[in-house]
């Protein structure tokens, strides 16, 4: 499925009724996960701002022994700190990166503002080298603003 089209479905998800921001979260993420082929573990992080520390939220995919992660660590705690995108290719090639699993190849994370702060993330883990582009970037930051107004 492309983006485009998986823009109204993230869309029908955050605005549907009856359900908690975070069964809302665990959707997108199982309709990420299931609509892009190289998208193989997706999940949020949410910051604790006083603790310097993110906190894994809803995901999907293969557990992760990485729950809290300090500020500054690994291709998250780096986001939590610089704000920006970060894309990291291949995985292999980073000093500053936290092993979930060996059949990770690459990883892109990109930050989640409400009123301006960033409160956390989106972060996708994929078992092929370099699959993101900037149509990846868009699309992310694209949930991400519908994710804020959650909060
Ligand atoms: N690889 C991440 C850790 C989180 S897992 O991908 C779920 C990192 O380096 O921050």
């Amino acid at each position: 499925m492309t983006f485009e089209n998986l823009k109204p479905l993230v869309v029908a998800i955050v605005s549907s009724e009856n359900t908690t921001r975070d069964e809302k979260l665990l959707a997108i993420c199982q309709l990420l996960n299931e609509s892009v082929e190289y998208y193989n573990w997706v999940g949020f992080y949410f910051a604790n701002h006083e603790a310097q520390t993110l906190h894994l939220g809803p995901y999907v995919g293969a557990e992760t022994d990485h729950t809290v992660i300090p500020f500054g660590k690994g291709i998250c705690g780096q986001v939590a700190v610089s704000n920006n995108n970060f894309v990291v290719p291949d995985v292999s090639a980073q000093d500053n990166y936290i092993a979930c699993s060996f059949t990770v190849k690459s990883e892109v994370v990109v930050p989640l503002f409400v009123g301006g702060v960033n409160i956390g993330q989106i972060d996708i883990d994929s078992h092929v080298i370099d699959p993101f582009t900037e149509a990846d970037e868009r699309f992310l930051e694209y949930v991400n603003e519908q994710v804020a107004t959650l909060f």
